[in-house]
């Protein structure tokens, strides 16, 4: 998968791409993710990107040029399944979207900042708009570093477990069961005995339980879904 994300502060981005999992998934060349600064597309002599809102509202807007200049060289050069913009109006992120988003070949990520960005590239430019929850970051870089860490993880050969993806949280609109590891008895709080006793077939009967009751308690609203799909099924 090659993954491009445009923005004007590209060093934000340097941290969660160099660790761990993705780092590897980069090495492994199983993603290719190249990070554009959309400064370096203004032919402004200061290299501005933003200016001030048109109809006096207050705060500055990311300009449509330098974005357009920048998308219009990525698009020439390759073809994108999706164009997003990351906004807080956007269409909520969940696991259901990491999914489909996993599996396509060429994603771009463009990150908003100030007021956003000129309305026109959203109208013209943009294929989808994601957001990582009801509330305002200083920017989209964090929730670009978040949509990248959720899809990649969900790509063949980048976790070592592959099937421990599936078992994730919200991949049936269920949270996951409990872990445990040794010792099996820490200050006399005990592992549950069920997971010691070996019986593969009563540990898979117990972890669903599990998972439905949390989800049951802590997710309500998820569980609900679950119900009413149950009975359309
Ligand atoms: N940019 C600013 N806030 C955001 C959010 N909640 N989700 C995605 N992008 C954002």
């Amino acid at each position: 998968m090659n993954i491009d994300i445009l923005t004007i502060l590209p060093d934000i981005l340097d941290g969660p791409f160099s660790q761990s999992i993705l780092k590897r998934a980069i090495e492994k060349k199983i993603v290719t993710l190249k990070i554009h600064n959309i400064r370096n597309y203004s032919t402004n002599k200061h290299r501005t990107v933003d200016d001030y809102a048109f109809g006096g509202e207050a705060g500055m807007v990311l300009a449509i040029e330098p974005i357009d200049r920048l998308i219009s060289k990525l698009k020439a050069e390759n073809q994108y399944d999706e164009i997003i913009y990351l906004t807080p109006d956007g269409e909520r992120f969940n696991q259901q979207i990491a999914n489909q988003l996993s599996v396509k070949e060429n994603i771009m990520l463009l990150c908003g900042h100030y007021k956003g960005v000129d309305q026109r590239v959203r109208d013209h430019l943009i294929t989808k708009e994601i957001s990582i929850g009801d509330y305002v970051l200083t920017g989209g870089e964090l929730a670009a570093a978040i949509l990248v860490d959720a899809i990649v993880r969900l790509i063949p050969g980048v976790l070592s477990d592959e099937t421990s993806a599936l078992t994730d949280s919200f991949q049936d609109n269920l949270l996951a069961p409990p872990s445990y590891t040794r010792p099996a008895d820490y200050k006399g709080w005990k592992v549950p005995d069920i997971l010691l006793s070996g019986n593969h077939d009563e540990i898979d009967v117990w972890r669903m339980k599990q998972s439905v009751e949390r989800t049951e308690k802590l997710r309500p609203d998820l569980f609900s879904k679950n119900i009413k799909k149950k009975q359309t099924e």
